[in-house]
């Protein structure tokens, strides 16, 4: 499977000769992107032993390019969907948000007047988000890992490029990527399908390796497999470069035994469950943490005070009991539970059922099958804001747990 890698890779240049800021003739005669197209027999990033002084042609610093894909309880019923393409740095650590004023909004409609609709149709069933916040989702998808990209920086693109170009060279280069990475059917093929049967990390990773060559990150939230992380290095652009798979550097949260891969429940997850706190503390979270809170454009702000609500002023610490399905919390209000869509803690309140999900680097509490959060606005000052669940008001938020 390597060599298909090879040829799907290499046929990377020919599809992007075939948007249509290149056929406008923008570049007709500068060349591709407005600078001569990448050497062939370049350094793949992360392989460079000299300093690479052209940034539009060499991935830096984010030269571990992973695409992580998502087995969510909703979805098409026999493919994964698109998480993104993070940019790691070689080492495995990460930027993130690096240019807030490329972080544009109207991700549809900017692809849409590039003149790809079809990207746009095929991204609405695969790169959907869990509460069909579809559109914040590419915007936060781009606003944190794309705008981190070195080879799609604006002045990489031809000088008269529409504003917004690079984004949608990411879009696309994602969604071919994720076409060449069918891991429903490379699970299918050795016999994996969703169900009830348990299986160990080794089965499922060699599983993969037996269609795609290499050994991919397996995600795990609660025991259930829910993403996948396939890695690779990069020749030249993200645009049009090669990609060059290769193992994972890290395993990711998944158990190494007794691992379900649940079928789709095609509903938007199950009613709340509530539960006593009590219980042992539960593995893989933090004894204690604060839930520090992200803004769909992955900026940090602010985190949630011990009565629930958000604020930009101190953090609460919370405790983590196991419970049946998932975690309780509880602040030094009291536990904490989702009552009318409202997140809050409170003495003598009900503790709802949380549980985590692995994102990138970060453990996100996840409610309902969702770790979307969202408020009515940002606090800031004194002013706090009410967290409800779910992605319905008009600030996104996700709340990260970070140990103390
Ligand atoms: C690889 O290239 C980058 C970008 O020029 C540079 O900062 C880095 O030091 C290089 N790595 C090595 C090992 O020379």
């Amino acid at each position: 499977m390597v060599a298909l890698q090879l040829l799907v890779a290499s046929s990377v240049a020919s599809a992007a000769l075939a948007i249509p800021f290149l056929s406008d003739g923008l570049t007709s005669s500068s060349g591709l992107f407005g600078r001569d197209s990448c050497p062939a027999g370049g350094s793949a990033s992360c392989g460079n032993t000299t300093a690479v002084p052209n940034l539009c042609c060499f991935e830096y610093p984010g030269g571990l390019l992973m695409q992580t894909q998502f087995w969510d309880p909703i979805g098409p019923d026999s493919s994964w969907t698109i998480h993104g393409l993070w940019p790691d740095h070689c080492d495995g650590t990460y930027d993130s948000s690096c240019d807030p004023s490329r972080a544009y909004t109207g991700i549809g409609t900017l692809l849409k007047n590039a003149g790809q609709s079809d990207l746009v149709n095929y991204m609405n069933t695969y790169w959907t988000d869990i509460n069909g916040k579809n559109e914040q989702f590419w915007e936060h998808e781009w606003g944190k890992h794309g705008t981190c990209m070195s080879t799609l920086k604006p002045s990489c693109l031809p000088s008269g490029s529409p504003k917004g170009t690079e984004a949608v060279l990411f879009f696309e280069t994602v969604v071919r990527l994720f076409k060449t990475l069918p891991t429903y059917n490379w699970l299918a093929a050795a016999g994996i399908t969703p169900g009830t049967k348990t299986y160990t990390y080794t089965e499922l990773q060699a599983a993969i390796k037996k269609s795609w060559g290499f050994v991919p990150a397996l995600d795990c939230s609660s025991g259930a497999l829910n993403g996948i992380s396939y890695y690779y290095n990069l020749k030249g652009s993200v645009a049009d470069g090669q990609f060059i798979p290769i193992d994972a550097s890290i395993k990711g949260s998944c158990p190494t035994s007794g691992i379900v891969y649940k079928p789709r429940t095609g509903g938007g997850g199950g009613s709340p469950t509530s539960s006593t706190t009590s219980g042992p503390a539960p593995t893989g979270v933090p004894s204690k943490f604060t839930l520090q809170a992200y803004t769909a454009s992955g900026k940090q702000t602010g985190c949630i005070l011990s009565a629930g609500t958000w604020s930009t002023q101190t953090c609460a610490q919370f405790t983590p009991k196991t419970a049946s399905g998932g975690i309780t919390l509880t602040s030094s209000k009291g536990p904490c539970g989702v009552a009318n869509g409202v997140f809050s803690c409170a003495s003598g309140g009900t503790a709802s059922t949380f549980s985590t999900s692995n994102s990138g680097n970060s453990l996100l509490l996840t409610y309902s099958g969702s770790t979307a959060f969202s408020a009515d606005s940002t606090p800031s000052g004194t002013v706090v804001s009410t967290v409800y669940t779910g992605g319905s008001k008009a600030q996104v938020l996700t709340l990260s747990l970070v140990a103390v």
